[in-house]
């Protein structure tokens, strides 16, 4: 098969886990016989530093015309003077909106191997495997009014969160369909008893569950759920929620694999590329991380796993994308772990050294 991917390297360590991806992503191009192009392009801080915007329009363009998208991270020290007209996360939401991404799927599987790295007990983690599906374009995130502004000598900031019916049911929808491919369970997570826009969300997600009578469907409050994702992990199969609950509860799910590096993510709407599949965006759930960056050291897994989901979800390549996830398992098995998973006592990888064992592994596993 012939695919042509946008990357968009981002900023910190995005540039780094973006290089260790491709070159996978090339390994599985050369053990399966496929072609996969590439075009780089500039977004967040490195594009305010070259353009004077975060998303240029040549970068929208090239993601529009593309099969797929694969994104680093975005943002960084250099860029965070609170008081900057232009900031490098306007990038990344630009281009979520202008690709229609709606869903946002964020698989936790805390694999076996790693349990000693997740803060909670290992009896805690067995069976988690968790799908959340997050709201990606609209909520607080993009809501208006949004703005600050003087009013009798003191400053005052506002956001908007709002949602709209069609917003939320495309959504849950999605949801509805991933939970028929797993266990049938899907958990809407809102704050229906404070807010009018989580009312809504949680009436109109009862209605889509209607259509799909084999899955069951329970509400929970935000708060509640930040406690059940640490006291009963395993209860939960697909997650849907709003845009901000979904952005938090992500990062906490991620500590249940044992690091933030570890979680991918793919980003869906109604688009389709040149293969009739979604035209995704795919990236790590973690950011730029500026503290370890430049260094070499950074988890590539995320980045892998995003990639894998790539094949599957954009080019339809499911093959592939399981050998992907098992390469990366059995390098884990082996032991190899970068600094964010190494314990006590155990030597730390650098992110070019883990991206070679899973490239060799990946490469013996189909040969
Ligand atoms: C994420 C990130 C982004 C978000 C930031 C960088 C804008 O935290 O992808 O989870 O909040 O969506
Ligand atoms: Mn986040």
């Amino acid at each position: 098969m012939k695919a042509h991917i946008v990357v968009l390297p981002g900023d910190g360590i995005g540039t780094e886990v973006v290089e260790a991806g491709l070159e996978v992503f090339q390994a599985v191009a050369a053990a399966f016989g496929h072609t996969f192009t590439t075009e780089e392009h500039l977004l967040g801080g490195c594009a305010i530093d070259v353009t004077g915007t975060a998303l240029p329009d040549e970068t929208r363009e090239a993601c529009l015309q593309a099969d797929a998208v694969f994104l680093g991270a975005v943002g960084g020290p250099k860029w965070d003077d609170p008081n900057a007209a232009v900031r490098p996360e306007q990038g990344l939401l630009g281009i979520r909106q202008a690709l229609e991404l709606y869903a946002n799927l964020r698989p936790a599987r805390p694999h076996p191997a790693l349990a000693s790295s997740s803060p909670l007990r290992p009896e805690r983690l067995k069976g988690v495997d968790l799908l959340v599906v997050r709201e990606l374009t609209g909520g607080i995130y993009f809501g208006e009014p949004r703005g600050r502004r003087c009013e009798n000598g003191e400053w005052l900031a506002l956001d908007t969160m709002i949602y709209k019916e069609h917003e939320i049911r495309r959504v849950t929808h999605l949801a509805f369909q991933m939970a028929r491919r797993r266990r049938s369970r899907v958990t809407s997570v809102d704050k229906a008893n404070v807010l009018e826009s989580s009312r809504l969300w949680r009436q109109t997600v009862s209605e889509v569950a209607g259509h799909y009578p084999d899955v069951t469907l329970e509400h929970v409050l935000v708060d509640a759920m930040a406690m059940y994702l640490l006291s009963r992990p395993a209860s939960f199969d697909v997650i849907v929620t709003t845009n901000l609950f979904g952005d938090i509860l992500t990062d906490e799910a991620s500590m249940l694999t044992g690091s933030l590096g570890n979680l991918p993510s793919a980003s869906l709407g109604e688009a389709r590329n040149s293969h009739g599949l979604p035209r995704g965006l795919y990236e790590p759930v973690h950011g730029s991380a500026p503290d370890i960056a430049g260094k070499g050291i950074a988890n590539p897994i995320g980045a892998i796993l995003s990639l894998a989901m790539l094949l599957r979800h954009s080019l339809g390549l499911e093959r592939e994308a399981n050998a992907v996830e098992a390469a990366v398992e059995r390098a884990l098995l082996a032991g190899h772990r970068t600094a964010d998973l190494a314990r006590n006592g155990e030597t730390p990888l650098t992110t070019a050294g883990m991206t070679e064992l899973v490239v060799e592994v990946l490469v013996a596993q189909v040969n």
